[in-house]
């Protein structure tokens, strides 16, 4: 049998559409090569992982030298160097106050756990988020994710979960336009807390760019707006960084593009290049808010995922790799904006640094989502060596998130290849 075949009989896959019909073999930097010597220009990075490219040279040394040393001792019973010494980075590259870490494995661990620790130290139980956020697989992930395509079958789900518009101008939920909306979205938070809850709010959760829902991005000023309702009502921030962390926007994390600092911040995907780990860092005295008993991962910390995380943020800033993610995000989205005069499927560019969402639609003024070109386009490129991926709410937006360490020849040869599958279903 080979890999697919035995994937068909042994991997469960009857969640997932389908698998790409590509067997991978290895990877370096931008380019992953199948096992048919096949090469690929990677602009999902694995959904969004892989920020400093794939098998970073540091990263891969420093994991190699941590794995002859010791691989696992549980970092919660034993301490474990290069657990504190990514904490202690964690500490200096986080916005604010933000100091204390928890480990975990993946994004929906630290949410979860994030959440957790709100409840805590706020001593209340409810949660608003946003409508077409996602935040994971869990069970209480699950109940705070807006975004039904991810959620259906899977209920009944948590109570003390309430949903916020999300700020998605494209599609505005009050049918207004930004700025002269007056960024209704936001100040929609009163009305959620006064009408939806029963005034015992632990946290509001948000990315600074939704992900999944299509990389929806706020207006600049949305947060500003929501952070002064939340402290009025002395309600935390969980900033859910798990896609935007990591110099994704074109900041070591998103939500310093809008200039407020969370009380919670959860990371997890381009945190070691690869290696699973996942943290959410807080203030020391919301951190200190678990008591015995309360937290515990077996794997959080990992030694090597942690070793593997500190050269992979060490890399990050060494290359400045925020300020030239900004740039190359910049250079993507001016070509794609030229194509979009062309192209009338190209209905929304959107995004920050190499988090690009193209939103396609069958009419500009219908904007009804075109899913199946969607579908077309990304068969198109895949066959023509370029990987980029499909998501939204509706499944219509093309999703643009190659490693931070692309070329500009090789971003060039993206949008050749993008352009070619426009010209076949537009
Ligand atoms: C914003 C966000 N939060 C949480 C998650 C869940 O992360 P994981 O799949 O590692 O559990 C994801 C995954 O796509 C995500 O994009």
């Amino acid at each position: 049998m080979n890999t697919i075949e035995k994937y068909k009989k042994y991997v469960n896959i009857s969640m997932v559409e389908k698998v790409q019909p590509v067997v991978i073999e290895k990877a370096h930097g931008v380019l992953v090569t199948d096992t048919n010597g096949k090469e690929y220009i990677d602009c999902f990075s694995g959904i969004a992982v892989v920020n400093a490219g794939h098998c970073n040279e540091k990263v891969i040394e420093a994991a190699k030298a941590q794995m002859d040393k010791l691989v696992h001792c549980c970092s919660y019973v034993y301490y474990s160097k290069p657990t504190a010494d990514l904490a202690e980075k964690l500490a200096q590259v986080t916005p604010g106050k933000l100091t204390k870490s928890f480990f975990g494995n993946g994004g929906a661990e630290a949410i979860e756990g994030a959440l957790r620790l709100a409840k805590q130290f706020t001593g209340r139980t409810e949660f608003i988020s946003l409508q077409a956020s996602f935040h994971g697989r869990s069970y209480a992930t699950l109940s705070i994710t807006g975004f039904s395509g991810r959620k259906k079958r899977g209920g009944p789900y948590m109570t003390g979960c309430s949903f916020l518009p999300a700020p998605y101008c494209y599609r505005c939920f009050f049918e207004l336009e930004y700025p002269r909306c007056n960024l209704r979205c936001a100040k929609a938070l009163e009305d959620i807390i006064l009408y939806n809850t029963y005034g015992n709010v632990a946290c509001f959760i948000a990315e600074p760019i939704l992900g999944e829902g299509g990389i929806i991005t706020p207006p600049d000023d949305y947060f500003l707006e929501i952070e002064k309702i939340l402290k009025r009502r002395e309600i935390l921030f969980l900033a859910d960084e798990v896609q935007t962390g990591f110099c994704r926007t074109g900041r070591m994390f998103g939500i310093e593009h809008y200039g407020v600092e969370p009380d919670i911040l959860a990371v997890a995907k381009g945190i070691a290049d690869g290696f699973p780990l996942s943290a959410f860092i807080a203030r020391e005295e919301v951190a200190d808010s678990f008591k015995p008993g309360d937290h515990l991962s077996t794997f959080g910390g990992n030694p090597v995922s942690c070793a593997a995380a500190l050269a992979n943020i060490e890399f990050l800033e060494e290359q400045n790799l925020a300020q030239k993610t900004l740039e190359k995000g910049n250079f993507l989205k001016a070509r794609l904006e030229s194509l979009k005069t062309k192209y009338k499927i190209m209905g929304e560019i959107r995004g920050k640094g190499l988090m690009i969402g193209i939103e396609l639609v069958r009419g500009p003024i219908s904007k009804d989502p075109a899913q199946t070109e969607g579908k077309k386009i990304q068969e198109i490129c895949l066959e023509k060596g370029l990987l980029i991926g499909l998501g939204g709410i509706y499944g219509n937006v093309l999703r643009i998130q190659p490693p931070l360490v692309i070329s500009q020849e090789q971003m060039e040869e993206a949008i050749k290849i993008l352009e070619l599958a426009f010209s076949k279903v537009d």
